[in-house]
């Protein structure tokens, strides 16, 4: 396998590093104080095109590969993980739908947008009785004259309370459910009967927020349902398919973060004097450095690896997709609590970047499918006929 990566990737990749230093890391702890991204940042993120990068070039985005998408969310997870998630939803849940499975005009009225970061978009799946058995949505879409009538909540909504249009599943046939019972809708800020509910108050990721999204009788028309009218009771697949590449991201925004908690582990345990020496002359931190160092590079070599079949195949990888995301979190996991072990009492503190890594990490082992979906997605794959 040619492991090779165009020059546009490094370039961008550097672009982004840079930005990341110069930019994000200055402001990463007042961000988590104050619970909220500075909008001239927010600008800056449009102005690199951070919001389109996954998005084809003739709807305005970068359209990177999957390769070189995963090499920039590695990059930009290196910080505070707010700025990631805040470009998450338009690359990947809140558009993949679009890009996907909707109609050219659905795609040149909202991409653009998307891409450019002017809106927002967002993914309306989980529900309080869906979570991992995502089937059991209980919204429903009715069909009234030229509208669907739209009732029900979800939860857990990755920046609802920015985005200007959600992706939302609902069921249109109670009976089939997951197979040809649910579809999938652009639902706009500002259509009635539509409203954000109340943010989460979460273990981490500050500065970055869930929401309810709530429909009451809310009225969107038929040329919403993504793909038109031969998508309808399509949604399942639609939202499976989403899925399988934002595993992807999620598993690169773990390997970025558990790099950089590397990286902080070394400087730390060659500046941190104990027993009249640094810590890094202690056997004990420098065998954790070393089995950090290399289930990172087994993870990258791996995430970097489903990346290229993706793009090499030109369409899912589910298993793939899944291994990625379950391996490349766990790792992160592991690797984050021994970067708190090595920096010590220091470590179970605010002020140490690793105690927020610690606690944003922990999500990427549940959102997006926990890792005891990741199990079951790739166990069926492996016995399926
Ligand atoms: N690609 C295409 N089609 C797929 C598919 C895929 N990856 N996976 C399933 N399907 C299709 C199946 O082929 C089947 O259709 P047919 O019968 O026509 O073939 C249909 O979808 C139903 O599939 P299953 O019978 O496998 O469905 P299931 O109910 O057993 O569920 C599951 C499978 C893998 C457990 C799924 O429910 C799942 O992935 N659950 C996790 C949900 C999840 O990841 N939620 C995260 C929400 S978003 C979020 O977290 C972000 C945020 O903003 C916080």
């Amino acid at each position: 396998m040619d492991f090779s990566v165009p020059q546009e990737i490094t370039m961008m990749v550097e672009t982004i590093r840079n930005f990341v230093k110069k930019d994000l890391d200055p402001i990463s702890q007042q961000v988590e104080e104050e619970d909220h991204i500075p909008e001239e940042i927010v600008e800056k993120m449009r102005g690199l095109g951070l919001f389109g990068l996954s998005i084809p070039e003739e709807y305005g985005g970068l359209g990177l590969s999957m390769l070189g998408e995963v090499m920039v969310q590695e990059e930009i997870a290196k910080t505070n993980g707010c700025f990631r998630s805040r470009i998450s939803t338009n690359n990947g849940l809140g558009s993949q739908g679009l890009i996907l499975s909707g109609t050219e005009e659905q795609k040149k009225r909202y991409l653009p947008k998307i891409a450019s970061g002017e809106w927002t978009a967002c993914f309306g799946l989980t529900e309080p009785e869906a979570g991992s058995d995502a089937a059991n949505i209980q919204t429903t879409a009715v069909l009234k004259g030229d509208h669907w009538i739209l009732n029900g909540t979800k939860i857990f909504i990755t920046n609802a309370d920015c985005a200007q249009v959600a992706t939302v599943f609902a069921l249109t046939d109670r009976q089939k459910r997951a197979k040809g019972g649910i579809t999938a809708f652009l639902v706009e800020k500002g259509t009635p009967g539509f409203s954000v509910g109340k943010p989460e108050k979460k273990m981490g990721l500050r500065g970055n927020h869930t929401n309810e999204l709530i429909f009451d009788d809310c009225t969107v028309p038929k040329a919403n349902v993504i793909g038109g009218d031969a998508m309808i009771g399509q949604g399942f697949r639609i939202a499976m398919q989403v899925l399988d590449k934002g595993r992807m991201t999620i598993a690169a925004s773990a390997v970025g973060a558990a790099q950089k908690l590397l990286d902080i582990s070394i400087e730390h345990a060659k500046t941190r004097v104990q027993f009249g020496a640094p810590l890094a002359k202690l056997q004990a931190i420098q065998f954790m450095l070393a089995d950090m160092a290399t289930q990172i590079y087994a993870a990258r070599q791996m995430l970097y690896h489903a990346a290229c079949l993706r793009d090499q195949r030109g369409t899912s990888v589910i298993m793939e997709a899944s291994m990625t995301k379950l391996f490349c979190t766990e790792m992160a996991g592991r690797v984050a609590d021994m970067a708190v072990q090595i920096f010590g009492g220091m470590g179970y503190t605010k002020d140490c970047p690793a105690e927020r890594f610690y606690r944003d990490l922990r999500l990427t082992r549940i959102y997006e499918g926990t890792s005891e979906i990741q199990r079951v997605v790739i166990a069926r794959e492996l016995l399926k006929d």
